[in-house]
Parts: C-alpha cells; structure tokens; sequence
C-alpha cells in the first residue's frame, strides 16, 4: 500500500467533523422484517454503532433468479442507515451462490482431493478458479456497484466475505487448468519445473503440462514441492479473485475504499495475507478466540500480525464475537468485562473499527446459536448493556483514531511458507506445530512484560529491531539467510529454532549438514534430527525441558557458547541451546521444543546482550498487556489487565481515556478491565 496511512481508511465522523473509531456489525436484514429494522437502526445509535457490513449473504435476494434482480429491500435498508447516521461497508455478496446457480451450473461446485463434490446447502461452495462462477459473481459486482456508487450511506465495499473460509482447496478440473496456467507463469519450461520439484525421485518426470495436476489423492505422499506449489497457487487463486471483483469496483467507484476481510488466526493457515495487504485500501481481519490457555495470547498475536501485514497502518476489526460463537466442540460464553477487553486489545494492536459477527442474533438457521450484539433475549440484557457501554468507551478513544502503532524493540518472524512447508507429511515427525512454536515465544515474552512485534518474515525492516525471534523458519530462501546474516553483522541478536533454515523456496534441502542456510552465522552443524516420540522429553541442565524435538549439535565456531545442553535423551551432554556472538550482534539456537515455561526462562538470557528490559512493573508481568500508539503530539499507553485479578501498576502519569481513575501516582485495575493514558510526547520517551 502506497497510500498514505490513514487516507483510504473509512473514519466515521463525529458531528465536529473528528474522526471516530468505527463501531459495529454484520448487518443481515434479509432474515428479518421491516418493522425489525426501524427497530435495528434505532438501537444501533443507542449503542453508538457508526457502520455496518451489508448484504454479504443476500445473493438470493438480490438476484432470486438468473434472470431477475430485487433491490428495493436493499436501497430502502441503505436509506434507512443513512437516515440514521450508520455508514454501510456494503459486501459484493459474492460469497454464497444461490440455489439457481449451483443447479443451472453444477461445475461450480468445488471438489476435495478424493474427488468429492462439496453441495450447496451451506455457504461458499464454489471453485475460485470457476470461469463460469466468475463471469456471474462479477455480474453481480456490477449491478450493486453501479446501483449504490453514489448513496450516501457508503463508505466502503466488502469483497465477497472471508475468502477461503470453506473453499480454499479445490482439486477440480477447473483447478487443474488454472494450476497448470499458474505453473507454467511460474517456471516458464518443463524442466524447470522438474528440477524445482525434484521429479527424478519416484519417476515423476513430467514431458508436458498437460499431465500436470493438483495433489489429489494419490496412493503414498504426494511430491511435496507439488504440494507447497498448489498451495501458493490456491491462496493466488483467491487473491485473483479479490483483484477481479476490486477491478470493477475501481472502475465504477473509483473514490471508495476496498478491502476484503483476512482471517488470520491458526485454523486459517490457506491464505498467504502478506502478499493480498497490497491489494486492499485498508486491511480488515476477523478473530475468534478459540478457549484455551493461551486464548487470549492468541488474541494478542493475531491483532498484532494483522498489525504487521498491514504494514502497521490502523486496519479494521470486521468481525469478532460479543460472547459464544456456535462452531466449536463446546460454546462458552464469555465472562463478565470480557467483550471489552478483547475488543481493546485489537484497538491497542492498531485496530481503528471494532465490528462483531452479527448484529442480531439470527432466529433460524445454522448461526442462531451464535452470540450477537442483539441477543435473543433482546435489547434488555446484559450483552446489549455491554455492547453499549463499549460503545461509549470507543467514542472516548476517538482521539486515537488515525495513530500509529509504536513498534516494540523484539520481532518474532512469521512465515507462510515456513508455516505451509514445515507442517507437510513425510518429515521427521507429523507432530510439528507451527503456529504453536511462534505463540509461544510470544506468551513468554508477555509472560515476562515484554511487548513484541509479530512480523512478516519477507519485507520487514529487521534492523528497526534489537532481537529478532526466527521459530520454525524452515523455508530460507537465499535473499532471506543473507539478509539475516547481515541482520545479525550488523549487531542484531537473530534467535532461531528446531527445523529453521532447513530448505530453500523449492523445498529443497541446504546440504553440508543443517541448518544450511544459517549454520555458518550459528556457528553449528548438526548431522542428524533426532524428533521425540509421543510423551517422551528431554532435561536440559537449565532446568528446562523439552519436547517433540532434539538435535544433534556440533559446534563448528570458535565464538560459540552453549547456553543450555541435553542432561538427558539421546544427546545428553552434547548442546541444546547454542549462542554465537559476533562482534556486536548475536545468532542462538534452540534445538527442542521448550513450551512456554521453558521459553521463559531462556528469554532473559536471550533479551540481556540486547539491552531489552520490561516497561512493566514485576507485579504485572503475564497479566497486563501494554501496547502503545502515537501520533505527532501523544502516546497512548493501553495497560489491559488480561487475568481475573485486580492489578496495581503504580508510577504511571497521564490523562485517564479509559479506565480507572488514578490512584496515587498510579492505576489499579480491575479483573479483565483496560486502561489508556495519553501522554504528551514532550514528557514521555
Ligand atoms: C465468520 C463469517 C461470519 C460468521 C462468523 C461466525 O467466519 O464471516 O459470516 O459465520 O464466522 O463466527
């Protein structure tokens, strides 16, 4: 994104003409009646709602046959938001094909790798690479486009919705082509591809394009270039989509902002978002907490990539939930000050809209289960007595709005193809979790009060950072091991971990022993992987333990120290954890799994060459999480109590926006509650 950082960003105004953080939901007015949406609009000002995303499941509505269109519900809902001051995100509607489509045109329909077709009946069931599914949905663009460009109500276009959500890998014949098309764009000759994908093993060698498919399933492991290969090109795919419906939306509506909303969480691994942020006028993600104990690190962690893919430019909230969502085993609500502080942590990790998935919860259908900011039980309720009071607290933040994110002093790398390749069958162990590895870095720098950048792997400026963590970094191509060789020359601390730098973009080993392409920067070799089974650990002298994976380390530099070394397990006595210093900068290696406790207590050792100290008192260390914003005059210091705990934090000076007053020459917070001070930038660092 070229633009300036906040210009295609769609504020809401206040009645001063000041921006505001944007407020509120998924709006599905089709599945009620109209007595119901007076009713909507005058409740969403009460909670101080100031936009909502429209239209995103009302293809069968808006076009109930192929031959006929319905708009008056749509212009009469558009008008009565305008009426009341609500600015529409109006989705292209793209996202679920209408019955008559998908029976006119079953081969739309995508298909899995055992050859399954997936029906209609739910939603997004259709072929990202569908010539025919195209040409309607593009149709459709058209028509809403150049119906509602110049309402009032517009600040935004929503593309389809969640692209991926259920249709990232379609192995059908339409997906063969497009993949052969991609393929053949992408190593131009056969025998580039062959020797990319290493067809010599398993009398794979391929003498044309045409037998050239998807990696459907086959009778042992498919090629795993192939398979890295098709999964580069189904998040292409995609993004080909996004490009096509955002062409037409230029065109007609040149002045109005476009995004698509990212899922970036670990269930949706399918789309490679650092390369689509270019494509959007502002970044939008969708977050749901998956319960468990490190929740809301997860939270945290998603925010704050969303933060860094965006390039850290304010990005916008579309959807989360206010309490139980309805698709997992079990469906806890959430507790008391929760809806909030969740909603805040987003606002802290550079969030300038806060919307939820949906605004009314549905009375039929497979989400009505789902919580809302209406809830069934109606407008006299808990939830809605929360949902307004968060209204109140967003309009207080205004000031925030348009600000940036203050960049912490540690990076942890995350990597799609690092992600994609690591997690593939037939490796040293199946058990490998990728996304797990980088959360948990990242909890035990919380754990310890440190803030953190998560990054982009590609295109990150490393030197903006004193210590950069590289976990899992297993796709290393040769640009990326130079620059973190000079990252590392230059004086940065680079840590990196089990199976890092073990292959290049083709999914080839780096020979000479592992990990090749860093292993002249670490100062190791290492011969052979030595992955734990089941159950099975390892003590470390540090008191530590680990799991899932050793390695058997040679040091190979004279500058190398070992911080840490197996007491136990196949490699005891030989090392575990490996530091070489350079002449100012440093590389570690972590050979096993340590988990968050053992990550925590490795860090300080990790953090001190790099002069990198908590900004938080001890006392609040794994229970506050503190971000901060800026802009040209203030910092915003967010303190977000994430424990069930009341926690002091004394010693901090500035105006109160939200939360409590202070206490002294400090603040305390309540259980789960959040504070932001504004400071001025002249008194503060
Ligand atoms: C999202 C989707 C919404 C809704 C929500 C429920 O994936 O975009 O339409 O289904 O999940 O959590």
């Amino acid at each position: 994104m070229s633009a300036p950082l906040t210009s295609r960003f769609p504020y809401a105004k206040g009645s001063d003409g000041s921006r505001r953080l944007g407020y509120g939901a998924d709006y599905n007015p089709e599945q009620w009646s109209r007595e119901v949406w007076a009713d909507d609009v005058r409740l969403m000002r009460e909670a101080g709602v100031n936009v909502v995303s429209l239209a995103i499941f009302s293809w069968a509505r808006i076009q109930p046959t192929a031959g006929t269109w319905d708009f008056g519900w749509l212009d009469e809902v558009m008008d009565l938001l305008h009426a009341g001051g609500i600015g529409v995100d109006l989705a292209t509607a793209t996202a679920s094909p209408p019955p008559w489509l998908t029976a006119a045109h079953p081969e739309i329909l995508p298909v899995t790798a055992s050859g399954q077709t997936l029906w209609p009946g739910a939603r997004q069931h259709w072929r990202p690479t569908s010539p025919v599914f195209r040409e309607h949905a593009l149709t459709l663009v058209r028509k809403i486009a150049s119906r509602y460009a110049d309402h009032p109500a517009l600040v935004a276009w929503h593309v389809n919705n969640e692209l991926g959500c259920h249709n990232v890998y379609d192995y059908s014949d339409d997906a063969a082509r497009a993949f052969r098309s991609w393929l053949r764009r992408r190593y131009t000759t056969l025998d580039a591809l062959n020797n990319a994908w290493g067809t010599a093993f398993w009398s794979q060698h391929y003498s044309d394009w045409e037998q050239l498919l998807p990696p459907r399933l086959a009778a042992s492991h498919p090629n795993p270039t192939q398979q890295l290969d098709f999964k580069r090109f189904s998040s292409n795919a995609l993004k080909d989509h996004l490009l096509a419906e955002r062409e037409i939306l230029r065109e007609l509506t040149p002045h109005t902002p476009i995004t698509t909303n990212f899922m970036v969480m670990p269930g949706t691994k399918g789309m490679d978002y650092t390369n689509w942020a270019d494509e959007v006028d502002f970044v939008a993600n969708d977050h749901y907490v998956t319960p468990g104990p490190q929740d809301r690190d997860e939270l945290s962690f998603s925010a704050n990539l969303t933060s860094g893919i965006a390039g850290h430019r304010p990005w916008f909230l579309m959807e989360h939930s206010t309490s139980a969502v309805n698709w997992q085993p079990v469906n806890p609500p959430k507790k008391p000050g929760e809806l909030a502080r969740d909603a805040l942590l987003h606002v802290a990790h550079g969030a300038d809209a806060v919307c939820f998935f949906q605004w009314r919860q549905s009375a039929a259908g497979a989400e009505k289960y789902h919580s809302a900011m209406v809830p069934h039980a109606g407008a006299d309720s808990e939830l809605f007595r929360s949902v307004t009071e968060l209204g109140r607290t967003l309009d207080a933040l205004a000031p925030i709005a348009g600000s940036e994110r203050e960049g912490a002093r540690v990076a942890i790398l995350f990597d799609w193809d690092s992600w994609w390749a690591s997690e593939q069958d037939s490796h040293p162990t199946s058990r490998l979790d990728y996304h797990r590895e980088a959360l948990d870095w990242y909890s035990a720098l919380h754990r310890l009060g440190h803030r953190a950048d998560v990054v982009p792997a590609h295109h990150s400026d490393l030197s903006a950072y004193d210590v950069v963590i590289a976990p899992v970094l297993h796709v290393v191509p040769p640009p990326l091991a130079k620059e973190l060789t000079r990252y590392v020359e230059g004086g940065g601390h680079l840590v990196t971990t089990y199976f890092s730098a073990i292959v290049d973009e083709n999914d080839h080993v780096w020979l000479g022993g592992y990990p090749g392409a860093l292993r002249d920067i670490l100062g190791i070799r290492i011969e052979e992987f030595g992955p734990l089974l089941d159950g099975d650990t390892v003590d470390l002298d540090n008191g530590t333990t680990g799991s899932l994976w050793t390695d058997r380390i040679t040091v190979t530099g004279t500058d190398v120290e070992v911080l840490a070394g197996y007491r136990t397990g196949t490699y005891a006595s030989r090392p575990a954890v490996t530091r070489r210093g350079t002449c100012r900068g440093s590389a570690t290696y972590v050979s096993t799994r340590l988990g968050v406790d053992g990550l925590s207590v490795l860090l300080p050792q990790l953090l001190a060459p790099a002069g990198v100290v908590s900004e938080l008192p001890h006392d609040a260390h794994g229970s506050v999480e503190h971000a901060v914003r800026r802009d040209a005059e203030h910092r915003y210091l967010f303190l977000i109590n994430r424990s069930d705990e009341q926690v002091a934090l004394p010693g901090l000076t500035g105006d109160v926006l939200v939360g409590p007053r202070p206490e002294g020459d400090g603040l305390v917070l309540a259980p789960r509650q959040a504070a932001v001070l504004r400071q001025s930038r002249q008194s503060a660092p």
